[in-house]
């Protein structure tokens, strides 16, 4: 399976501090966001990644990942996003790279204490379709957030005013290559986005989604100032990507 990283966009809502860098290169604790997904596909055994980014810091990912070595990778792709049109944009740019594989797609500003060793695994078994992590958060509106009956998801709504769960669609997504014919078929969204919650219904429409709920805590670093700072207090407290979780 391969890997994909999403690490473009503008990323306002960290404004003042994304003004001049790229989200993902802010301290986590002690390392950039950005080395949190890289590892967490590593444990998951995902080896061949690639990279999205955009903006005036491209360059900066090359300077601080390389080829990988640090993970243990032996090489590391990269590409790049000329506007921030959207998650789903994003991945199209992916297209060429995952040629006809299944993919794990994990947005470049969550981190989890845990590892998704098991989701990985299962979806590997799965013949087609989407798998997709939840967790039960305190403040679903800001999020993906899934209308669940029983075993089946019926439809996830994009932060909605009046959630019909508890849950969040966590920034992990795992497709077959039928992600890329999707996405082409996608109209953007009020906010002028390509949506990847727009994606995973397409894959709830032809009911081809399985979920997990994830183990440990998740952070979105990039919900808010102040979600950032409690992902920066929780790997302080426990560490992330643990595989004994
Ligand atoms: O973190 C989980 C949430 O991520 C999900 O619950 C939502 O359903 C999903 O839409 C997404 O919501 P966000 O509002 O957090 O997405 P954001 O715009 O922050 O983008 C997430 C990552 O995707 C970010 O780290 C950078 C990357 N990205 C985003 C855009 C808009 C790109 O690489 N290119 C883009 O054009």
């Amino acid at each position: 399976m391969k890997g994909v990283i999403l690490a473009g966009g503008h990323a306002t809502r960290l404004h003042p501090l994304t003004r001049i860098t790229n989200k993902h290169l802010l301290p986590v604790y002690d390392k950039p966001m950005v080395f949190y997904p890289v590892e967490a596909l590593v444990n998951a055994g995902v080896e061949d990644i690639l990279i999205v980014t955009g903006g005036n810091n491209a360059g900066d990912f090359l300077r601080l990942l390389g080829n990988g070595r640090e993970f243990g990778l032996k090489h590391l792709n990269y590409t790049y996003q000329e506007r921030a049109g959207g998650i789903a944009e994003a991945l199209s740019l992916a297209e060429h790279f995952v040629d006809g594989e299944k993919v794990v797609v994990f947005l470049g500003d969550n981190v989890i204490e845990g590892n998704i060793c098991q989701a990985a695994r299962e979806f590997e078994a799965q013949e087609c379709g989407a798998k997709i992590l939840l967790k039960e958060v305190d403040d679903p509106e800001n999020y993906g957030v899934p209308e669940i009956e029983g075993e089946h998801i019926l439809r996830i709504e994009e932060k909605p005013k009046a959630p019909k769960s508890r849950f969040a669609v966590l920034g992990i997504y795992m497709y077959d290559a039928r992600v890329f014919e999707i996405a082409k078929t996608l109209k953007p969204s009020g906010r002028g986005e390509l949506e990847i919650t727009d994606v995973n219904n397409a894959y709830i429409e032809r009911g081809e989604v399985t979920f997990n709920i994830l183990e440990g805590w998740w952070a979105d670093c990039g919900a808010s100032i102040d979600a950032l700072l409690r992902a920066n207090n929780l790997v302080a407290k426990t560490g992330a990507n643990r595989l004994n979780l």
